[in-house]
């Protein structure tokens, strides 16, 4: 992974990375050794290595993997919101997600909302397929994902009697919750979501690693990129050798600047979920007692031609942290035309990747111009290994970020309030 640090010459960040410092290897501290408020949820912190050293759960994924093959099965439906569903989204799409993807299985999304006629297309949809349904849900309760699983489960108890319990997967918590009763009675395959380890930090755990593995995820992959992300974060508190460290400090010396929102912008249109993860992880780790930057995210270039204007020279609250892929799995290269009408003879024999990456060039500069501080994060090309990096990158940087800001990286207290509204409003007993 290359960072690099992208500021105009008069934006200067020196003395406050160094009265950072302190701040940084304290939070450090906290995270590393347990000490810090949510200490009870960081058992992300060890858990590439920890499952990579024990097969068990790689095994029954694999066996689940095989069991499936045993009926008839040609959609995927996760079910699942926030934590439980945000990072499955996100890697899938990453690697399989653009519309031409040839995909071994159909895959459908539910539970991460309340809108009708997404669910009525959707369970119409449905009528003829033959599904695996993955339902996904920590606390067990939540009611988006429980109102989906209502319908899914209904309709697969009445098409498919005698497979009911083979085309449902949960994914819960071990004693607590609504599902796990549901899935004992019923006797559903399930896997256990570890107690200390939040939704938001949960894609490495069965969270993610299931339904990545259905769709034929190289999960190890994604372990054994984490786990390199792992050592390089627990083995060194040097400010400016730990990246995650040193990003964290970057985006508060930022907001010292007057920068309380990052945009996380890529030229990647497959990384549109990986932002919304990313999104979710900062927005519900920091923001909380009247603190945090607010994550926002953009895609480039076709985002250029809506907020660009606004990057260049709207009010300079912004900063931006640019995710860059160094190499392309495929390409392609502009043709030659002999009337050249379209004016575009420059670019013949160009190729489009080479094209993406002048324009985020073009971009960067731009925007560096325009006085907009940047962090350009690249990966060498993108695939599980790399992406697992990525995760871990930003789940440690996160957690020292919170702990900078003083609140707990690992509750959402805030998120009760619709909550208790919507309940009260639809008459539900509490
Ligand atoms: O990060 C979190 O804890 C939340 O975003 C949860 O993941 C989300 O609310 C879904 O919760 P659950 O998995 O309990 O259904």
């Amino acid at each position: 992974m290359k960072f690099n640090v992208k500021i105009s010459q008069n934006f200067l960040i020196e003395d406050d990375i160094k009265k950072l410092e302190p701040f940084a290897l304290h939070a450090y501290k906290l995270l590393t050794e347990k000490l810090g408020e949510g200490k009870e949820f960081t058992g992300w912190l060890n858990l590439p290595e920890k499952t990579l050293n024990d097969s068990s759960l790689l095994d029954s994924i694999y066996q689940l993997k095989e069991r499936s093959q045993t009926i008839k099965i040609d959609t995927l439906v996760f079910v699942g919101i926030g934590g439980s569903y945000l990072g499955t989204r996100a890697i899938h799409s990453a690697l399989k997600g653009h519309m031409f993807t040839p995909n071994k299985y159909h895959v459908l999304y539910l539970g991460h909302h309340l809108e009708p006629v997404y669910y009525h297309q959707a369970l119409e949809w449905l009528k003829d397929k033959h599904p695996l349904v993955v339902v996904i849900s920590k606390s067990g309760t939540t009611t988006e994902p429980a109102i989906a699983f209502r319908f899914l489960r209904k309709w697969i108890e009445e098409k498919f009697p005698s497979e009911a319990a083979q085309r449902i997967v949960a994914i819960t918590d071990k004693k607590k919750g609504a599902l796990r009763k549901l899935t004992e009675e019923k006797g559903y395959t399930s896997f256990i979501i570890p107690d200390d380890v939040g939704g938001r930090y949960s894609v490495l755990t069965p969270v993610g690693l299931v339904p990545l593995g259905l769709l034929d995820i190289d999960i190890e992959q994604l372990l054994k990129g984490a786990k390199e992300m792992q050592e390089l974060s627990l083995s060194n508190s040097n400010l400016t050798e730990n990246l995650a460290m040193y990003y964290a400090t970057l985006r508060h010396a930022f907001l010292l600047h007057g920068r309380p929102i990052e945009i996380l912008a890529t030229f990647y249109p497959q990384l549109y979920y990986f932002g919304e993860w990313w999104k979710q992880l900062f927005g519900e780790s920091e923001g909380k007692n009247g603190k945090g930057i607010f994550p926002s995210t953009l895609l480039y270039t076709t985002d250029l031609h809506s907020m660009g204007q606004y990057i260049q020279e709207g009010s300079k609250i912004l900063f931006e942290t640019i995710l860059s892929i160094e190499n392309s799995e495929y390409d392609v290269t502009i043709p030659s035309s002999e009337d050249n009408l379209d004016e575009l003879g420059y670019l013949e024999g160009k190729n489009l990747s080479y094209i993406n990456k002048k324009a985020e060039e073009g971009t960067i500069m731009a925007h560096v111009d325009g006085n907009v501080p940047l962090i350009q994060l690249t990966i060498s090309a993108l695939n599980e290994y790399e992406l697992g990096k990525l995760i871990y990158f930003f789940e440690f940087a996160c957690g020292i970020s919170s702990y900078m800001f003083h609140v707990n990286p690992f509750n959402q207290p805030g998120v009760e309030a619709y909550k208790q509204n919507m309940y009260r409003l639809l008459g539900k007993i509490l």
